[in-house]
């Protein structure tokens, strides 16, 4: 089937045509899904009518094993029933919106600095598919940066200077940045993991950097000096021409590359607006020939 992709930014994301995902099995079809995934790093695709198992159904079909090693399964059990189905969403087990001081909302929080899903596991988190349930009336946006044209932005110096480095990645530490703490146990499942800080898409040969508020540290470097690269090296990643902000609507089913992009949730008072949301996380894993 051949799929049309319309540009919703100059650099990176586009919307699909008109595709019903649940039906979607064939190779060629999902590979397609998978070269615009490698040449936009969003995609946005409309009025999907998906239930838990067929979200979790299609992310298996089309990349394999998925995420469930989340933080959110740490602090306790999903109401949505199965660990790989995050729920992203501000209500609780008997549908009432979260409390402002709920633990579960503070760790949510989480998801307003700009990050990578599963960047602190090993493997990380390959596609993030994002399913819109309930959408409030206000903005309620998720704000994406091109981590491709970020690292193509870079003076040589800079890319030098990088070349061959690693960071470790901590969720334990990205949330400790904002106030929210892990107990010792909680923290002892999740050790976080090292990743380069610079991936190459294999397909395609693109750098892209990879950053997220979990890396913690540049591994073998003083802890402020890697700090600080990370710092400045977000900044630049950050800046507004390599961002891409989706408005939600009900149905869409938003499909990212972490190892092409970081995201955040930007903020909107959700101690007052429902917003329910579904994502599902595939491993980086190698592709079968
Ligand atoms: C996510 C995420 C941000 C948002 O689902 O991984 O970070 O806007 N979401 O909900
Ligand atoms: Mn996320």
């Amino acid at each position: 089937m051949a799929l049309a992709f319309r540009p919703l930014h100059p650099l990176f994301a586009a919307e699909v045509s008109p595709i019903d995902l649940r039906g979607v099995a064939n190779r060629e079809t999902l590979e397609e899904i998978r070269a615009g995934m490698d040449r936009y790093a969003v995609l946005v695709f409309r009025d999907q009518q998906l239930e838990g198992g067929e979200q979790l159904a299609f992310a298996e079909r089309f990349d394999g094993r998925l995420h469930a090693k989340t933080g959110a399964a740490v602090l306790g059990k999903s109401r949505l029933g199965n660990e790989a189905l995050t729920d992203i969403s501000n209500v609780d087990e008997t549908g009432g919106l979260l409390s402002a001081g709920d633990r579960r909302r503070m760790y949510a929080l989480g998801n307003r600095l700009w990050h990578t899903d599963a960047s602190f596991e090993d493997p990380p988190g390959r596609y993030s598919m994002l399913h819109a349930k309930v959408v409030p009336p206000v903005a309620a946006d998720t704000e994406f940066a091109d981590m491709r044209a970020a690292y193509d932005a870079l003076d040589e110096e800079t890319k030098l200077r990088i070349a061959g480095l690693r960071a470790h990645h901590s969720i334990a530490y990205s949330r400790a940045t904002l106030g929210f703490e892990f107990s010792r146990e909680e923290q002892d499942r999740l050790p976080g993991a090292e990743h380069p800080l610079v991936r190459v898409n294999p397909r395609t040969g693109r750098r892209a950097l990879y950053l997220a508020s979990h890396a913690s540290r540049i591994v073998g470097w003083p802890l402020p000096e890697g700090r600080l690269l990370l710092r400045e090296l977000t900044e630049h990643a950050i800046r507004r021409e390599f961002v891409y902000r989706h408005r939600w609507r009900v149905g869409d089913l938003v499909i990212w590359d972490n190892l092409a992009t970081m995201h955040r949730g930007v903020a909107f008072d959700d101690t007052v607006h429902r917003r329910e949301l579904r994502r599902v996380t595939t491993l980086d894993l190698p592709l079968p020939a």
